[in-house]
């Protein structure tokens, strides 16, 4: 490829992943696997390395990675960033527009537009020319926060606008789309995280023995003004976007007070149904909202989110209820900081007080015991809540939770309920201070803390209950996805020792799976048949149901891609390891220490000799790249190797570029010599071939 070509190619590469970003993120309909995508993320990142100088701030290459922050810039908004008032039921609601039609009568004959308040920050997108130049923190309203490179790792947030269905890349160059975006376009929307992305995120924190987060709320608020976008980039942060705050158009002298008609392609819309429209023709993504034509509509549809809010997988508070059309929102004007033309209509909080009857602990499968209030029975939002998590020990000594206190109970969408606090003005005296346990709760094994760390351990590898824990990881949909297998069977073959560790399950036969209660041969053999089948699994999934430390589903395809099998991963260094964008300091050295663990290579070697051992094809683009350090270099292996197994040290050669053949010859770069080398080693030194111990090969591939 000439020059020309190859930047092309970086163009259409920017395309498609900026496309299939879009596809995932903001349409949820991914039509690309994690593996091809990350092939396509590869080779921008190669060609951009080859090539610093054609990087722009608006390649996908750049959503991570930007350096830390010393202190944020302030920006002034081009228009206040308002505020909402409030409604807490349908009479306030009605209140509202009785109070804003003596303001302006035309009220009275307003339609609407409703949706859902989001529960997260509100942020400030500039486009300039359709590329995403800067992002802003609400501040004050009139002041905010510059958090551009912050925002950049939001994979929902397009990073060209407009990128539509229209535009999905075809070899066609000429973008079939006609909308365009104006000259300046800055918007405004909700930055925050779904539930189960939260839990997510909570578990790994948990299993890494860290402090879990709270609310996802405040997660996503520090997330967003953390100084290290990396940091940013590592929390599932998401956005949609609901409002105009600047449109200028240096191909049209100003607004059209008509709205977007026939020549509409680039005219600001002139009400809020048609924004949403246009902000989602656009690429954002965009809030269900739904156009009312009168004020007992939009109180209708208010009561069937407040029906299905429960089963969202976001947090909202509740309504937002909008004059539809603009110019008459605007005319009404502002009081204080709320716009007179919008109104928030909360839901009732879904908050209740209970007794805090005992504290129980749960061993989980790095070993972390993590407490949970057990509680009087309380309905919170339709549904009986009799336990809710204390996130850590530290939690209850912070909070002064004792046993038998009042105590706040929190349940929302689909967390797991939390307890807020004590409600200390209840307290009766007879409430007792919590000693939490010296020994495992499962298996009577004294408990450790490590050092740094809020969590405590069990750390004996035999705990029944870890191995439990680790058997339904490995086992679920996100892992190695072994269908019909649940947590009541999985503690079974744990319970009657048929299993000592997850390679086991590739050894189970019929008959012991039999002589378990409530197993026929129907059971038994579709059991059989589901574990034979994740043999079948990719090594994302194998890594990911391993359960090590850090390593989730992100991490663990990153991994796969990199490396392409167990036997090239499990001969890693922490240095190598860091060269992975997203992999840091803690995750290197918990994947070397897992390989190094005695127990883990058994499992290793047993689950290799079940042919659970999946090899990935590196992509062609990776072992070919002229800039890996062993690229174009031919290597030759002789003697007892110490650090390697034959197989270990050619695939470890290929990952970092090099070719491995059999005999010395003048073309052979270098000799690696182990223990009793004979011959090969007499004929490298003959031909003056240099001779490398395993130690000079790790580093002159940059992994020592
Ligand atoms: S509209 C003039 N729409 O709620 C427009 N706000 O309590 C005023 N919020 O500061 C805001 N979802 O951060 C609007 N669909 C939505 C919203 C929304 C969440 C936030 C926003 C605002 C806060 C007010």
């Amino acid at each position: 490829m000439n020059e020309q070509q190859l930047h092309k190619r970086l163009e259409e590469l920017r395309r498609q992943i900026e496309y299939h970003n879009y596809q995932y993120h903001v349409l949820d309909q991914p039509i690309v696997s994690d593996y091809e995508y990350d092939q396509f993320m590869l080779e921008l990142r190669q060609i951009e390395e080859n090539h610093p100088e054609w990087i722009t701030p608006d390649s996908p290459s750049q959503r991570a990675g930007a350096p830390v922050a010393e202190k944020f810039e302030k920006v002034q908004h081009p228009a206040p960033i308002l505020s909402l008032g409030n409604a807490f039921d349908a009479d306030g609601v009605r209140a509202w527009l009785e109070r804003i039609a003596k303001v302006d009568e035309r009220a009275l004959d307003a339609d609407f537009v409703i949706e859902p308040k989001l529960d997260g920050l509100s942020v400030v997108l500039h486009y300039q020319d359709g590329i995403f130049v800067q992002g802003a923190t609400r501040g004050d309203g009139e002041v905010g926060e510059v958090i551009t490179d912050n925002l950049r790792t939001i994979k929902a947030l397009p990073l060209r606008i407009p990128m539509t269905n229209d535009r999905r890349p075809t070899t066609d160059s000429a973008p079939s789309s006609v909308l365009c975006s104006p000259s300046t376009l800055i918007v405004r929307g909700e930055a925050f995280i779904r539930l189960p992305d939260f839990e997510e995120l909570n578990a790994e924190l948990a299993a890494a023995g860290k402090k879990t987060y709270v609310n996802p709320r405040n997660t996503a608020a520090g997330a967003l003004r953390n100084l290290d976008p990396a940091v940013t980039a590592s929390r599932p942060l998401t956005l949609l976007i609901y409002q105009i705050v600047d449109w200028q158009d240096s191909l049209t002298p100003g607004p059209s007070p008509s709205g977007s008609g026939e020549s509409g392609l680039r005219t600001k819309p002139s009400n809020q149904s048609e924004t949403i429209a246009y902000l989602r023709a656009l690429g954002f993504p965009v809030p269900e909202s739904t156009h009312c034509r009168t004020i007992e509509e939009t109180i209708a549809i208010h009561g069937e989110w407040q029906e299905k809010r429960a089963a969202l997988d976001y947090e909202i508070d509740g309504m937002v209820i909008k004059i539809n059309n603009h110019q008459l929102f605007n005319d009404l004007g502002v009081v204080g900081k709320d716009p007179r033309g919008a109104v928030a209509f909360k839901f009732p909080a879904q908050e209740v007080t209970t007794q805090l009857l005992d504290i129980g602990v749960n061993v989980g499968r790095t070993g972390v015991l993590t407490p949970y209030a057990i509680l009087e029975p309380v309905e919170v939002g339709g549904v009986v809540v009799k336990q809710a998590t204390l996130h850590n020990f530290d939690f209850i000594f912070e909070k002064d939770i004792r046993i038998g206190d009042r105590v706040r109970i929190k349940r929302a969408g689909d967390v797991i309920p939390y307890v807020i606090g004590p409600i200390e003005a209840a307290r009766q005296g007879k409430e007792q201070p919590y000693t939490p346990p010296e020994t495992c709760p499962d298996c009577n094994q004294p408990v450790k803390r490590i050092e740094g760390e809020v969590a405590w351990y069990c750390v004996n590898a035999a705990c029944p209950a870890q191995l439990i824990r680790n058997v339904e990881h490995f086992v679920s949909r996100g892992a190695m996805d072994i269908v019909g297998m649940g947590i009541k069977i999985v503690e079974q073959l744990v319970t009657e020792g048929l299993i000592g560790d997850v390679a086991d399950l590739y050894t189970l036969e019929q008959e012991a799976l039999l002589a378990l209660e409530g197993f026929a041969e129907k059971k038994a053999d579709n059991l059989l048949e589901a574990i034979a089948t994740s043999k079948g699994q990719p090594l994302s999934r194998l890594l990911t149901a391993l359960g090590i430390r850090g390593v989730g589903e992100v991490v663990a395809a990153d991994l796969a891609a990199h490396y392409g099998s167990l036997d090239t991963l499990s001969q890693s260094t922490p240095e190598g390891l860091q060269t992975i964008a997203g992999i840091g300091p803690n995750i290197a050295q918990a994947l070397v220490d897992w390989f190094e663990r005695p127990a883990n290579h058994t499992v290793l070697e047993k689950l290799r000799a079940a042919n659970v051992w999946p090899v990935e094809q590196l992509s062609a683009v990776s072992s070919l790249q002229s800039d890996l350090p062993l690229a174009g270099l031919t290597f030759v292996v002789t003697g007892t190797l110490t650090g390697f197994t034959r197989a270990n040290i050619k695939a470890f050669i290929q990952t970092h570029g090099g070719k491995v053949t059999g005999s010395v010859s003048k073309k052979t770069n270098y000799l690696i010599a182990g223990e009793n080398a004979g011959s090969k080693l007499t004929k490298a030194q003959e031909l003056g071939v240099p001779i490398l111990s395993e130690i000079d090969l790790r580093q002159l591939a940059g992994e020592s």
